[in-house]
């Protein structure tokens, strides 16, 4: 579903990511994970047309979307969660879902789109009891939440999501991943980027390692979790 070759994105001078391959195919669910500053938000911001590459390929169902803009991503399915969840602060829950369901409008019908809505709320029955709240009064458990129901709004094959854990108590990290499992289950394909390197690797299938720009590791992640090298610098043994 999603081919990465020889992908370089570079800030100025900088060289964030130096050429890597990855793949994700349809219905995986896969992590990249790494150390603060290895790449991978810079990666999923080039892969959701953020960031322009400077070289490489990137094909996404068999075409070539190098450089496409993230607009047009995502109308044809693959949406970002961006680090730091990026809710709009200052509209309600309902408006923030709304906005999520902004590209399909005219082109599928107010029905799907209040379904879809309803069952965001089912998903996550703490956002419905919220849905005139201003996003930017939510706790960060909530934003993230609100920040995944979002981003499911556009109906995305494809879902690259950037650190869903980030500063949230464990508890609510949980049901950060149930929630994952179940858009994996329910047939999205997933990229997710974590520090929490244990807990995504006992999620998803597959997983890379990135480190300064580079892909170090790659496989099962099952493998991963018990490769020696990966428990010692990432599992913290
Ligand atoms: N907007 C930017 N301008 C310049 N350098 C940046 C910018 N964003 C990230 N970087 C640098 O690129 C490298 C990779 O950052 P990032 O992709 O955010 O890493 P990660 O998400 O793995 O923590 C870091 O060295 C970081 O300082
Ligand atoms: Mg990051």
């Amino acid at each position: 579903m999603l081919e990465v070759r020889g992908l370089k994105v570079a800030y100025g001078g900088i060289n964030a990511v130096k050429g890597i391959d990855l793949d994700v195919r349809a219905g995986e669910l896969v992590t990249l994970i790494g150390a603060n500053g290895a790449g991978k938000t810079t990666t999923l911001k080039a892969l959701s047309g953020l960031l322009t590459p400077a070289a490489g390929s990137v094909q996404y169902d068999g075409q070539d979307i190098t450089g496409t803009p993230a607009f047009e991503l995502v109308r044809r399915g693959l949406a970002l969660v961006p680090e730091g969840r990026g809710v709009f602060a200052r509209l309600t829950v309902e408006e923030n879902l709304a906005m999520g369901a902004y590209i399909r409008k005219g082109r599928d019908p107010q029905s799907a789109i209040t379904a879809d809505c309803d069952h965001a709320y089912t998903t996550f029955p703490r956002l419905a009891e919220r849905r005139k709240q201003l996003a930017g009064t939510l706790s960060g458990g909530e934003q993230q939440m609100l920040a995944i129901a979002r981003a499911l709004m556009c109906k995305p094959r494809l879902l690259l999501l950037d650190e869903p854990s980030m500063g949230l108590a464990p508890i609510v990290v949980q049901k950060i991943f149930e929630t994952i499992r179940a858009v994996a289950s329910a047939g999205v394909t997933l990229l997710l980027i974590e520090q929490n390197a244990r807990l995504a690797l006992q999620t998803c299938d597959r997983g890379y390692v990135m480190e300064s720009g580079l892909i170090t590791l790659s496989g099962e992640a099952k493998a991963l979790l018990d490769n020696p090298q990966v428990r010692r610098a990432y599992l913290g043994e």
